[in-house]
């Protein structure tokens, strides 16, 4: 990553610190835009009940010093920060890119208030648009969802790790297929098709779920564009 494309995730990470005052129970997103956000948080995260989307966000946590609850005992989140791999000036976001977006999206829904940091390089016309979409599905669907999207025109790639030839098995036990979908669907088409599918845990279509979005640009500036009231939370 280039030294401007890092200070943009650091200006926009700046920018988000002011959210922490009031917030009591914090949810954490996943990834590295996230490790840049917790380590300029940490003075005002400590003594705050944390809750992790990841056990990669639960590690960097401990390495710097916080302690987290684990999120069976958080029932509401008064503010959740995470970064996306893709957004869309809706607020329509394509998440997941590091695995964890069954838990960043169930936590995003939890939250009174939805922050999101992005450098303006993810900053895109429509989502999706260039990044695969992450669907996480129980190991044994595998084969089932992926001939299924396969003939509904989607492409589609198992995750796979380093070092290992069996598919990345996600830290709640689900594997992963990236998939593109056609290029004539709609976001909505999309959605409701895998939110369809047996044997799909979740995929990484984020359609309102932001309050505020803070981009960083390279030049050290930030955009604030806040999506209050565009919530679909019931
Ligand atoms: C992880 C995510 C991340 O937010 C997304 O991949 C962006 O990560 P990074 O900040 O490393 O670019 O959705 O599941």
């Amino acid at each position: 990553m280039s030294e401007s494309v890092e200070n943009a995730r650091r200006a926009a990470a700046i920018r988000a610190l002011e959210y922490l005052d009031t917030a009591r129970v914090i949810g954490l997103g996943t990834g590295s835009t996230v490790e840049v956000f917790l380590k300029l948080a940490y003075d005002k995260l400590v003594g705050k009940t944390l809750v992790a989307s990841s056990i990669d966000t639960a590690m960097i946590a401990k390495y710097i010093g916080l302690t987290l609850v684990d999120p069976v005992v958080v029932d509401r989140v008064d503010l959740y920060v995470d970064s996306a791999d893709e957004v869309d000036p809706l607020g329509r976001m394509v998440k997941g890119g590091g695995g964890a977006m069954t838990m960043e999206k169930l936590l995003a829904f939890a939250a009174d208030m939805r922050v999101f940091i992005v450098d303006e390089l993810k900053v895109v016309p429509k989502v999706p648009h260039k990044k695969p979409v992450p669907v996480e599905v129980i190991p044994q669907a595998i084969s089932i969802v992926k001939r299924k999207l396969e003939k509904a025109g989607f492409e589609c790639h198992i995750r796979v790790p380093q070092g290992k030839r069996s598919p990345v098995i996600t830290d709640l036990g689900g594997a992963i297929l990236d998939v593109f979908p056609p290029r004539d669907w709609s976001i909505e088409n999309i959605t409701r098709f895998l939110d369809s599918l047996p044997g799909v845990i979740e995929h990484g279509i984020f359609v309102g779920l932001v309050d505020v979005l803070i981009v960083g640009k390279r030049d050290g500036e930030v955009e604030v564009v806040t999506y209050k009231g565009m919530s679909e939370k019931p």
